[in-house]
């Protein structure tokens, strides 16, 4: 068993199953799950309450003065804005189909990115996102890209959908998780990318157990 404290970093597209390994890897660990498009669906949320037109200057004011931070509860991870639990609240329509334009702006990047390395520091760590092998942190003990072809992370996130009984069609999820991943592969800033020493995963026909166990053989502590 490796005793460092290990910073993992796990990157990949939208439905990849990112957040439900993550989640696993870091309770087996005793590691801090720091799931960061929560931190960006956090301020977009923040923003949408603000009722006003998007403009990137109002998202990167909003990105500086948030406090974000996540508790493991029963098996949850809670994110709370400014002491708010919103865990509910950043997942729903309106948050995700605005939270990619809100995360290329690089005012609210820099913001996100500076928390996240305060949070990930010591090690002990799971970090999923985008970015996280490529830019927040690029010297990170394992790299993972985790993905899966675009019907089976369909299958996935309407699944997940179902199981909160949430109304899908998943046609609209289909076509929803396409822009998200063009949108996020495609802008300027820290763009969705495999780390070129990170580890490809490709889960199309992995189950989530077989996921964590690669992954933690990958992290030497099995
Ligand atoms: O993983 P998610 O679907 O909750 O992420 C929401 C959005 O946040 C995603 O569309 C892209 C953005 N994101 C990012 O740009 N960088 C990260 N490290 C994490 C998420």
């Amino acid at each position: 068993m490796d005793s460092r404290k290990l910073v993992i970093a796990i990157d990949g597209p939208a439905g990849a199953g990112k957040s439900t390994i993550a989640k696993i890897v870091a309770e087996k660990l005793g590691y801090a799950y720091i799931d960061t498009g929560a931190m960006y669906r956090a301020v977009t949320l923040k923003l949408l309450r603000q009722n006003l037109p998007f403009h990137p200057d109002l998202a990167g004011s909003v990105a500086e003065h948030i406090c974000v931070r996540f508790q493991p509860d029963a098996g949850i991870n809670k994110v709370f804005l400014d002491e708010e639990d919103v865990t509910e609240a950043i997942r729903s329509h309106d948050v995700t189909a605005l939270v990619s334009q809100v995360s290329a702006v690089e005012s609210v990047r820099s913001a996100m990115v500076e928390l996240q390395r305060k949070m990930g520091k010591q090690g002990g760590a799971v970090l999923d996102g985008r970015d996280i092998g490529t830019v927040v942190f690029p010297h990170a003990d394992v790299k993972i890209f985790l993905t899966a072809n675009v019907d089976e992370r369909v299958r996935r996130r309407y699944n997940e959908l179902l199981a909160k009984n949430q109304q899908v069609d998943k046609e609209t999820l289909r076509s929803e998780i396409i822009t998200r991943d063009k949108y996020d592969s495609e802008r300027e800033i820290s763009p969705l990318r495999c780390a070129k020493d990170a580890i490809y995963l490709d889960t199309s026909n992995i189950d989530k157990d077989g996921v964590v166990k690669k992954i933690l053989e990958i992290c030497k502590v099995e």
